[in-house]
């Protein structure tokens, strides 16, 4: 590294720490580190494998990784396993309480148990950046290609010194310009750029770099996704909507949208950045499919349900382009049996994906996310889990809301969660709950007794047809 580097990246690592008030006791340094920085989907995955040794006199358990603060509120999903020992779950992970001028924050990672002073161990650090490129051109016609930029670093942010690391950069098309750091480095190879290995990195040392490349792919991402859950144990059935705000936020057209051009080009099928087709693999055992935007009911859409798989393939009323919003529903039943198992007493056991939403090779990264569970009426002692990483799970709450018929309210879980990726499809929701025969049988009987009600008072009142007429 030359001296003016080590400088500048000394310099703004100082200014970094000063002004948070809170500084990372120097306990660990990183004695090996490989950093993956994938760029292949719509949003960007953070890997990064590190072999961190205590250096200090006393056994230490807080590790802890900096973002800058402008990137916080886009991190998701901030994620960590202990390497040498997998079959544990995630690392307690928490964002430290930093002052919010600061242009740095910390995450927190909480070690097993204390590392003894000289000792390794090995942490897998994962999380995903949401909307971070740039796309270069800004606007493109409807037949060219896109490109996309992302700007990083190539150190891996650490508040350590590092002994030895490396960044590889893999992108999820050609790449066409990309920031040299020396002769040969980094390395390219197809679609992946290879950065180091650096030795002895400062301590918050970065090295701004800047990597551009096609993306032939629709950059999906939702603003807002809704998901109901609706729990019917007299119906034996749960129903499923989600209402998406979806936005393309790849490079925006240049020119109005020439659909004759459109319906031309579609005989030769050529790679296009617009959304044309969303597909959504279901649980099996879903039915009843509906896929409606805010015209009405879509017709363009097929459903495919099989033993083992339920897919629905919806195709947004038009190609959507860059810079344009598509927001639409859509919404399937289940047999209960298929997520509700019975426990001891009066409990129940709900087993669901806490997030479905289509499967797209490009990817799909979601900002907000509402998920409310409906319970049955008088459902009662409700508590979750959720495999969804922590840190991306904002509140919950549990509360009463009145629907049709409902003599008690049913019992609604909301929980609200950010910045999440179509990654954690298969992470599970579990609620847990009680309810009685007696609540559960509540709706029907009410039906049943006002209608009794209404044919007790005709036949008093006589002279009134209780039959039910046909006429027109
Ligand atoms: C949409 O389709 C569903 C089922 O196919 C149907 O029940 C509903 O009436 C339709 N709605 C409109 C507005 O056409
Ligand atoms: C694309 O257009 C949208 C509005 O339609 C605008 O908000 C956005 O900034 C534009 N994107 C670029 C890269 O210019
Ligand atoms: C979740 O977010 C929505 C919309 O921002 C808000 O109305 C609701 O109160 C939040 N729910 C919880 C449980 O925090």
């Amino acid at each position: 590294m030359k001296p003016f580097a080590v400088a500048a990246a000394l310099a703004s690592w100082l200014t970094a720490a000063g002004a948070s008030g809170f500084e990372p006791p120097q306990v660990f340094k990183n004695a090996n580190l490989v950093h993956v920085v994938s760029l292949e989907k719509n949003y960007v995955k953070e890997a990064i494998n590190v072999q961190v040794e205590n250096i200090d006199k006393s056994p230490q358990d807080e590790y802890f990784v900096p973002i800058p603060s402008e990137q916080i509120p886009r991190i998701g999903g901030f994620e960590v396993k202990d390497r040498k020992n997998q079959d544990s779950g995630p690392l307690a992970v928490n964002l430290v309480e930093a002052d919010p001028e600061s242009d740095v924050q910390y995450y927190r990672i909480q070690l097993p148990s204390p590392l003894e002073p000289g000792a390794q161990q090995t942490l897998g650090i994962s999380y995903n950046i949401l909307k971070a490129y740039t796309p270069l051109p800004a606007a493109i016609k409807q037949d060219e290609k896109q490109y996309l930029s992302y700007e990083f670093n190539a150190y891996a942010p650490s508040v350590y010194p590092t002994t030895k690391q490396k960044t590889d950069v893999k992108t999820g098309g050609s790449i066409q310009e990309y920031t040299q750091i020396d002769e040969g480095n980094p390395s390219k190879s197809s679609n992946k750029l290879t950065y180091g290995p650096f030795h002895d990195t400062l301590a918050g040392a970065t090295k701004p770099s800047q990597v551009r490349f096609e993306f032939t792919k629709p950059v999906l991402h939702v603003s807002s996704l809704q998901r109901d859950v609706e729990v019917s144990h007299w119906g034996g059935n749960v129903a499923f909507e989600e209402r998406y705000d979806l936005t393309h936020l790849g490079a925006n057209l240049s020119d109005q949208f020439n659909r004759v051009k459109w319906a031309q080009s579609a005989y030769y099928n050529p790679a296009t950045a617009a959304l044309k087709e969303l597909k959504f693999p279901l649980q099996e055992g879903s039915i009843d499919p509906y896929y409606t935007d805010v015209i009405g009911n879509v017709s363009t859409s097929r459903f495919r349900s099989g033993k083992r798989e339920a897919i629905l393939e919806a195709k947004p009323r038009y190609p959507v382009f860059g810079g344009w919003r598509y927001p639409f529903t859509i919404g399937w039943n289940s047999d209960a049996k298929n997520f509700l198992r019975k426990a001891t007493g009066d409990g129940y056991v709900l087993n669901i994906p806490f997030l479905e939403g289509p499967k797209q090779a490009e990817g799909i990264e979601y900002e907000s996310i509402q998920v409310r569970v409906l319970l049955p009426e008088g459902a009662t002692n409700v508590k979750f889990y959720t495999t969804i990483p922590t840190t991306s799970i904002l509140s919950h709450s549990i509360d009463l809301s009145n629907t049709f018929l409902d003599t008690l309210g049913r019992t609604v879980l909301a929980i609200n969660a950010t910045n999440l990726v179509d990654d954690m499809r298969d992470r599970e929701l579990i609620v847990t709950y009680d309810s009685s025969l007696i609540d559960s049988l509540r709706k029907p009987l009410l039906v049943f007794t006002s209608m009794f009600t209404i044919f007790v008072v005709a036949y008093i009142v006589g002279g009134v047809e209780v039959k039910i007429s046909s006429k027109k």
